[in-house]
């Protein structure tokens, strides 16, 4: 029917009839808190690049999965920087079972056993060249060997205690890989969460100063992260990851492929998650230190567009603002 018998607006009119046909509503338990853990002594230290996000010690981390806890948010993502002196070619650190990511694990479990731990299964953050796996002597990226490493790293963190492990890597047949290590461990209910569309992406820029990883990469991870021109491919790389055995998948970056995280959730009926990441997060908090926007609505309209869009979980380093501004 037409105007006027129809006027959209009347929906529109006051706040207790936007709030009744309000199709979607993020809420705290939609949240998955991005945190960057350090080996130092030094409570926490400021990321440059990300205003109000510091690496935290582990004492930090476990404060912060207590903070988790009280604000309902089900679970945290924890991503590493450790001592450039543990960095080598082949990112040994990884495998080491006491080292800052499994003692990281340990510690916030024990003081928070409710809050779910998501781990990077990745070698970027301990190699010395920064790239997410092992390289031969052309710089390419190897697969197989890589994937028999990320096993390892997988292992190692579900040992002990992670409950996601999510290779954010992009090599082929990781997640076959670590399904069966998990299995042949006894680690079946360790969940898998693929970063299954993962794009080479000018937004991973704060992360890697944020990790130590950026002053190390030489060249870019064209050869693995996918193509931002693509969307079918998306759809292929997350069908492969859901066959090989991952329970969730996630989209990442976050905002410039949202029409990629519908046609995944859409399409292929699984837990999708999207990453808002860090040069997101840079680019609101920068134009809002200028005042250019206001903060608090612009993470809370980003969150509802990625609800809309089909994500299951947000990934995000603003999981504590968003818990309590949802409330
Ligand atoms: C790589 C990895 C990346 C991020 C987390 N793990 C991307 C990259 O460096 O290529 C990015 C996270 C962010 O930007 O917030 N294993």
């Amino acid at each position: 029917m037409a105007f006027p018998a129809n006027r959209p607006r009347r929906t529109r009119q006051a706040d207790w009839v936007r709030r009744l046909t309000r199709e979607t509503r993020p809420t705290a338990d939609d949240l998955i808190w991005s945190i960057i853990v350090h080996d130092g002594e030094q409570p926490r230290i400021p990321v440059q690049a990300m205003p109000g996000v510091d690496r935290l010690n582990i004492e930090e981390a476990v404060k912060t999965a207590k903070t988790a806890l009280d604000l309902g948010i089900p679970a945290i993502a924890m991503f590493p920087n450790i001592d450039p002196s543990k960095k080598d070619e082949t990112g040994t650190e990884a495998l080491n079972p006491n080292g800052l990511v499994p003692e990281a694990i340990r510690a916030m479990k024990a003081a928070a056993p409710e809050v779910g731990i998501i781990c990077d299964v990745a070698l970027d953050p301990f190699t010395s060249h920064g790239h997410d796996g092992l390289i031969d002597n052309d710089g390419y990226v190897l697969n197989d060997e890589t994937t028999e490493l990320l096993v390892k790293q997988a292992l190692v963190q579900a040992q002990a205690g992670a409950d996601v492990v999510a290779p954010s890597d992009m090599m082929d047949g990781r997640i076959g890989a670590i399904r069966s290590g998990l299995e042949h461990a006894g680690y079946t209910n360790t969940l898998i969460l693929s970063y299954a569309a993962k794009y080479v992406s000018a937004f991973y820029g704060p992360y890697r100063e944020a990790v130590g990883s950026a002053t190390a990469l030489k060249g870019d991870k064209k050869t693995y992260q996918m193509d931002f021109g693509n969307s079918e491919e998306a759809i292929r790389e997350t069908a492969l990851d859901i066959e090989e055995g991952a329970d969730m998948v996630m989209v990442k970056p976050g905002l410039p492929y949202l029409d990629i995280v519908q046609r995944i959730s859409n399409e292929l009926k699984v837990p999708t998650f999207v990453f808002h990441v860090s040069g997101e997060y840079a680019a609101i908090q920068a134009s809002a230190e200028r005042g250019w926007i206001d903060e608090e609505l612009a993470i809370v309209e980003i969150t509802s567009a990625f609800k809309r869009a089909g994500a299951s979980g947000i990934v995000t380093y603003n999981a504590d603002k968003l818990a309590k501004l949802l409330r």
